[in-house]
């Protein structure tokens, strides 16, 4: 069934005292002040996730790494696999966001392996697509962001990709300051939605949850998740601030 998420992406920030600080703030506000279905996902540095699961542990908090490799196991220094992730209970991956497909090199095959990894390990795979400035001025940029998902993600069978949720985050948003406007994530939601429809059926295209991200704060949270398909929000910056990311949660209650 479709979800409604909120997730914070950490990125690579906090030391270990302050992810912890936070941390313990995040899951008492949400635990005083969140009712109702919203799903909260935090995704720190992968580094912190054992300690912090210690935290989150029977809360309503969930928690994600921001990425994993793509072989279960084996002579990857430095990298961390999907068994690795799921031995720590956690329940969410990033995959494919437009930094690692940026500075990283990751690309759509790549990402397709990391996605199957996630599946395989009963880890849900946040899936992050999105165009860039120049492709949004000068391209067909749903046909692009489209083109993301089924080259990556159009391989999975129906009951696989029934487990993977989207993160539409257009590059020109992130850490900007520029959101997208609220209708122009619905546009680019309900397209994708479209396009999931004409692979899998409706049934599973309205199951699935897709996820805005890009700038998304406290005063425009509302705005963005009262589009018809935007089920949540995926949040960088404003995720390092326990008051405006419980607000931002709250905005999706
Ligand atoms: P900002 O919210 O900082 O723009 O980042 C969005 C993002 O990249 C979340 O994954």
């Amino acid at each position: 069934m479709r979800k409604r998420i909120v997730a914070g992406n950490w990125k690579m920030n906090k030391t270990l005292d302050e992810a912890l600080a936070l941390t313990t703030e995040v899951v008492g506000m949400i635990n005083d002040e969140v009712r109702g279905e919203v799903g909260v996902v935090l995704c720190p540095p992968s580094v912190y996730l054992p300690l912090l699961g210690k935290l989150t542990e029977g809360s309503r908090v969930g928690l994600g790494a921001q990425n994993c490799h793509q072989k279960a196991s084996g002579a990857y220094t430095g990298e961390v696999s999907t068994p690795m992730l799921a031995s720590l209970g956690i329940g969410y991956v990033l995959v494919g966001h437009s930094e690692r497909r940026q500075y990283f090199g990751e690309n759509d095959a790549l990402l397709a392996e990391k996605t199957k990894a996630a599946l395989a390990e009963g880890l849900v795979p946040i899936f992050c697509c999105g165009e860039s400035l120049d492709e949004r001025q000068n391209q067909d940029y749903e046909a692009i962001v489209k083109a993301q998902l089924t080259a990556s993600l159009f391989d999975l069978n129906a009951e696989e990709f029934g487990n993977v949720v989207i993160a539409y985050e257009p590059i020109w948003a992130i850490g900007t300051g520029l959101t997208a406007s609220s209708q122009q994530a619905q546009d680019m939601h309900a397209a994708l939605r479209a396009h999931i429809a004409a692979h899998y059926g409706s049934t599973i295209a309205d199951d699935t949850t897709i996820l805005y991200g890009g700038s998304c704060n406290e005063k425009n949270a509302a705005e963005l998740f009262a589009c018809p398909d935007v089920d949540g929000g995926l949040i960088g910056g404003a995720s390092l601030k326990s008051r405006e990311f419980t607000n931002i949660v709250k905005a999706r209650m």
